[in-house]
Order: C-alpha cells, then structure tokens, then sequence
C-alpha cells in the first residue's frame, strides 16, 4: 500500500528546501504517485484518495518547477496520461491523443482569440467560428472503425500507445458496433457516468461490500479498464462523442458539421455544444454552460472552444502536447483566507526575481498550502502589467489577510486582499530594486512584467542554477557531477567551475588539476580519475542536449529536440539564429514556422544567441564539444533487449530523431536488434547504416 501523503507540512515547504531534500522528495513523491497510478490503473482499486493523489502530483510540479534540473525522464507529471497498464493489450495510435491546454481567466480568452489570428494572419474584425462546448469529467477513448465495424477501442494511455479495451468498449451502449461509413473512422470522446448512475453503483458496492469510487471520474476509468469485459458490461458508462483520430475521408469540413456527422452515426454528442462567433460570445456560452452545471446529471470541469474551421485548424496544427486551435477553459478552482506572513524573493536561472508569499498555511481544496506566487512587481501593487488597476487597484502587504487560489495547475496564488482587515501600520510593499543574491541592480526592463538580475553569470544564483540545469538529466548528465557537485565546485578557490565550459577544461588541464583535486574531500586519486572519465564521455554528444542544456529561457526539451531535428547541426543552428532578426526576415519565418516553436520561444533563443556575453559562454563551451548532427530518421527492427521498443522511440524522439515504422530512402539509421529480417535487408539495399543496441546506446549517449 502506498504512503499515505501528507500535504505541504509548513516545516517542508517546497520553496524552503534545498536540493537534496527535494531530490529526496521528488524521489518519494514519484515512488508514491507510481505505486497509487499501479493500484488504480492497473489493479482498479485505488489505495489513497483523489485529492491526496492530487496533492502529491501537485507537489512534485512544484518541486520540479523550483528545481527543474532535477526532473526525471520519467516523472510522473511528464507524462500524458499513464503508460498502458501490463494487464492490457497495447495499441499504437495512428494519431496521438493529446491533451489541451488550460485557461482560467476570461482574458486568456481573449488572448486566445488574439494568438490564433494572428497565426492566421487575421484582422481582429474578420470572421472567425469557434464551438464551445463541455469539458466532460471522465476518461478519453479512441474508437476505430474499418469498413464501418468497431475494430479496436483504446484508452489514451500516454498518448501514444493506449490500452487495448476492445470487448469492454462493447459493452458501453452508447458505442456503435457498427457505422454506416467505409474505410478507416476513428472517433474519439469521453466515457463518463452519472451522477444517478455513481450513486446506484456505490449503493450497490457498499451494500454487497464490493469497492465504492470516490467520485464518478474514477467510477468510470474503474469500469472501463476492468480486464474482465463482463465486470465493464454490469456498469453503466456513457459516451460522448467530440473528436476523431485517422480518417479515411473527412467527416466535414467545420468541428460543428463534424460533430453533426457523428450523431447521424449514431454516436451521442454533447447536446450544449454550440457555435460562438468570438471570445463575447464565448464568455457568454462559459457562462451559461457553468449555470447548467449542477443540473446537468453527469460532472464537467470546463468548456472547451475550438476553432470551427477544420481548414484553420489544420493551418494551426499543434504545440507539443496541445493542439493550437482548442483551450479547455476550467471552472473556478478552490479559494481560501490566510495571512500573508512575509514576502520573499527567489533568483531563478534566468535572473528573474520571483516574489513568493510566506502564508500561515491553510487548507484549500483538502490540501494545506503556506507558499504562494505573487506574480511580478504590479501585481502586488494592484495594477495589470499594462497598468490597468486589478483588483480594484488593491495593494497587497505584509501582514494582510489574502485570499489564496489553487487553481487546477500547480503553483497557488494570491488572488485578493481584505482592505477591512488591515493594520492601520502597514506599509505597501516595495520590491528590492536590487539582486538578494548578488546585490546586482535588478532591472525591470520596459513592457516586462518582470526584474531581473543584471549580474549574468556574476550571480551566483543563477549561475549555481544554470550550471544545475547544465549537468541535469535531459542536458549533459554527467554521471558524479549532479547538483551538489555544482556548489562544491562553484565556491572552491582553487578551482572553480563558474560556467559550463569550465567542467570541459577541467578535465582537460588535469595533469595540472589532479594533485589539486586528489586532496579534497572524498576526492582520491580513482574518484578523480572517474569524474574526469565521465566528463570525457560527454564531450561527444547529441545537439537536442545541449541545446536544451544552454538553459536559454523558453526552451525546454521538447522545443530543443524539435530544433536539433530542423536544423541538424550546431553550425546551421548557429548561423541561422546569429543572422536572425525578431519578428520578421527569412530565417525568422523559417524559425516560427516550425511546428511546435512559437515566436516567444523564438525571441528568446536569437536574443540568447546575439548577447554577447552569453554567446561567448556558449561558444567556450561549444569549442570543448563534438557535437553530433541530429539524426534525421531511425527505425528501430528487431529485439531490442535494453528497453522496449516504445521506450527506444520515446528517447530517440526526446533527442530531436524521427523514427519511422519502415526502411525507405529518406531513412537515416537503422538499429537492429536480433531476429532483424526485410527491415534490415532493405537497409542493406538501400546503403543505410546500420547499427546494434550498444551501438545505439552508446551514440546517445545512455551507454
Ligand atoms: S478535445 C487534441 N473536447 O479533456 C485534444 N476534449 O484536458 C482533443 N475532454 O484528453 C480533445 N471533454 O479527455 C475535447 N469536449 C471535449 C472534451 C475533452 C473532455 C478531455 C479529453 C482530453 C482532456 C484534455
């Protein structure tokens, strides 16, 4: 049985932890979120309650947002979804199923609007469709047809590779066996119950002495992935129709006209589901749809809007998880009073000054929170980054009673202040005009919300934090060279290690830096020789690394392995983003017209490039290196016998590779395991290179 979690203990707050105990404590949360997802996903029977669940996913966000370096490949909140349980079969979606992104204020709506037209190279008066309609509370199912019978249902599993509840997925009534259609139709929804439905269920469980759910959600999941279709047919799950995967032909040529389609099928769509000519009438629609909510019989969390056009959509495509065209707008989250004890500053890796309110923790939503963002300069005196008054012009102050929101992502915030109960000697709040960590000036520059250090690579915070993200997991990871090792080296005298490029000569002036080395502290003559080893090892690696491992602002891992895979190597990156200008020229289209690159994440990394103090750092670094090209296309054929085959596509995908089911001439590489057959001899034919596992392993770098 899983631990029980205890919430935000106010003597472990997430803000005041070093990185060992978060290490410690990310390592524990995800042992705990691993074992609770086996209990529900796999043995249908949770062991700790949602909200508790909840909390510890919560929680370890936070933990990985202060100390991304120490995120793991496999973190429980990388994921979409959870891994297909064992019990099941395995299906391999023809399209991945994605999930959307969030918005909760109404201005996130307008800003929708505005991004998708400006995408589109719309006016802000010309015509343009959107559907709202509700966001179902259940589990997402992908069902395909061929020649108009139902061949195989999937859940989403991590959106690649789902679970396979074919004969569970017949039982649901609402799921056709057969369509009047031809050829490939995969429509996908939501499997949800009611509420009626819950409660006659738990009633029948508790009387029988049989598991009752918590809530209909995981009433619902609990049902369906039952491995036992006759369990699934004895609950009464629903379906919902809103989206489809591949398609043989389309099923019209607007989301509504669609979603029209699949009720002459004979699927149930969501009868709210209407179409909004712009964010009013959105607004509008959220609205009436919220008032519905308690009526309605079964749970919705939000609504969701999607651009009408399929056209358009199509044109918009998609980040990496979400689609561009749709935003799930989520109902309110859980508000709570508290007093706002003090006003930190935190340094991040990128400079910026975080303000973060010391709470006297409360409870919110079931989960005690003592830390919460306040945002930026403006925000805490009453005022939008525009200058706009929030909160009626409102300021907030130390000693102030705040109301606290834990909205549905991770980090609580302050929303509002009570002026009645304020002590008449309080004192608005001045934010530092300088550096806590380096008394460097912190500069809010105009049109940013935001201060930041001026001291670079001087202050030490940042520098310790980059340095950090340098060495993490998904950059250099460099085996006995983790965090820790960062602050040892960063303050010693005699050799310190200040940038990243500094790792690289250290172990290169090592005839020098060994007798230095040999004296420390669990420093002997075999350590050094292995640290220097491990550090050799990474001299020859892939782009997608370092690229994400320069710590540029905005770009992540998913965003680095995209780029390693456009341009391929460091010297089209290099020249293409040296010779870029923001927001408009030849290689600045190039650049935005990626799939999943935005332009703020393209500013970021040409400005990065262009500054020269950075760019020195980079190129210090880049002359110790032997950066490989990115490989363009792998198959992976055979056995592999170190992971599986979708671990081996997940990791070559997270490293800027494309990898494709079959040997053609635009293949790159073929890895073959044993028992390799027509795959390899295609490759043979076709003069592509070829190599085992090891081989493999050891060109990635995961040797
Ligand atoms: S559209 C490309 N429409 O919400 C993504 N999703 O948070 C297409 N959901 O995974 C999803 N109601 O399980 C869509 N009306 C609706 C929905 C809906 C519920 C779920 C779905 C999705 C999740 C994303």
């Amino acid at each position: 049985m899983a631990q029980p979690y205890e919430p935000n203990r106010p003597d472990t707050s997430v803000e005041e932890m070093d990185a060992d105990a978060a290490r410690a404590e990310i390592e524990r949360l995800s042992g705990l979120i691993a074992d609770a997802d086996i209990a529900y996903h796999s043995n249908d029977a949770p062991e700790i309650p949602d909200a508790d669940y909840d909390a510890a996913k919560r929680r370890l966000k936070a933990l990985e947002h202060r100390f991304p370096d120490l995120i793991t490949s496999d973190s429980p909140t990388g994921r979409v979804g959870a891994p297909a349980s064992d019990g099941f079969g395995k299906v391999q979606h023809a399209v991945r199923m994605l999930s959307l992104s969030n918005a909760f204020e109404d201005a996130e709506i307008t800003d929708f609007d505005e991004r998708i037209r400006k995408f589109l190279g719309l006016s802000a008066t010309a015509p343009l469709a959107y559907t709202a309609e509700p966001k179902i509370d259940g589990l997402s199912l992908s069902l395909r047809y061929e020649g108009g019978l139902l061949v195989s249902a999937a859940t989403r599993g991590d959106g690649s590779v789902g679970e396979n509840v074919t004969p569970n997925a017949r039982t649901i009534a609402d799921i056709p066996d057969r369509i009047d259609i031809d050829g490939v139709v995969e429509i996908r929804g939501e499997v949800y119950m009611s509420h009626d439905d819950f409660s006659a269920l738990n009633a029948r469980g508790s009387d029988s002495g049989a598991k009752t759910f918590a809530n209909p959600r995981n009433a619902a999941a609990g049902s369906l992935r039952q491995l036992d279709p006759t369990v699934t047919a004895s609950r009464p799950l629903r379906f919902f129709a809103y989206t489809w995967g591949e398609l043989g032909k389309p099923l019209g040529s607007t989301q509504m006209g669609a979603i029209a389609r699949m009720s002459q099928l004979g699927f149930q769509t969501n009868p709210l589901t209407t179409i909004c000519d712009g964010p009013e009438d959105m607004l509008a629609q959220y609205r009436k749809i919220e008032a519905t909510r308690a009526s309605l019989g079964y749970d919705i969390d939000g609504v969701v809007y999607k651009v009408d056009d399929l056209k358009l959509q199509d044109k918009l495509g998609f980040r990496s998880t979400t689609p561009r065209w749709a935003i799930a707008h989520k109902f309110p989250a859980e508000l709570a009073w508290t007093v706002l004890e003090a006003i930190d500053i935190q340094v991040g890796r990128t400079g910026a000054l975080s303000p973060v309110a010391r709470l006297r923790p409360v409870t919110v939503g079931g989960v005690v929170v003592s830390n919460a963002t306040l945002h930026n300069e403006d925000y805490i005196a009453g005022r939008s980054n525009t200058g706009e008054s929030i909160r009626d012009g409102r300021d907030i102050r130390v000693g102030d009673w705040v109301q606290v929101k834990r909205a549905g992502d991770v980090i609580p915030k302050v929303v509002d202040v009570d002026l009645s109960r304020r002590d008449a000697s309080s004192r608005p709040y001045v934010f530092p005009a300088t550096c806590p960590e380096c008394g460097s000036d912190a500069i809010r520059e105009a049109g940013d919300a935001v201060h930041r250090c001026s001291g670079g690579l001087i202050c030490p915070a940042q520098a310790i934090e980059r340095l950090k993200h340098f060495v993490s997991r998904g950059a250099f990871d460099i085996e006995g060279f983790g965090a820790k090792q960062v602050e040892l080296f960063y303050n010693d005298t005699d050799l310190p290690i200040r940038e990243p490029s500094e790792i690289f000569s250290l172990a290169r002036r090592d005839a020098a830096n060994l007798p230095k080395l040999r004296n420390r502290d669990g420093f002997g003559e075999r350590s050094v020789a292995k640290l220097f080893e491990a550090i050799e090892a990474r001299r020859v690696i892939p782009l997608a690394r370092v690229l994400f491992a320069l710590g540029i602002r905005h770009l992540g891992e998913t965003g680095a392995a995209i780029l390693a895979r456009h341009y391929g190597t460091w010297v089209a990156f290099e020249t293409a983003t040296t010779r870029a200008t923001v927001g408009s020229g030849p290689e600045w289209d190039d650049l935005t017209s990626i799939d999943g690159v935005g332009d703020v994440m393209a500013a970021s990394v040409i400005t990065a490039m262009q500054q020269e103090a950075e760019r020195a750092s980079f190129d210090r670094l880049v002359a110790e290196l032997e950066i490989q090209a990115a490989e363009k296309t792998v198959v992976f054929t055979g056995t592999l016998e170190k992971m599986t085959r979708a671990a081996a596509k997940a990791r070559a995908e997270s490293l800027g590779a494309k990898v494709a089911g079959s040997v053609s001439a635009k293949t790159d590489l073929v890895v073959a395991g044993p028992g390799a057959g027509s795959k390899a001899q295609a490759a043979e034919k076709l003069g592509i290179e070829m190599i085992d596992e090891d081989a493999w392993l050891r060109l990635i770098g995961d040797a």
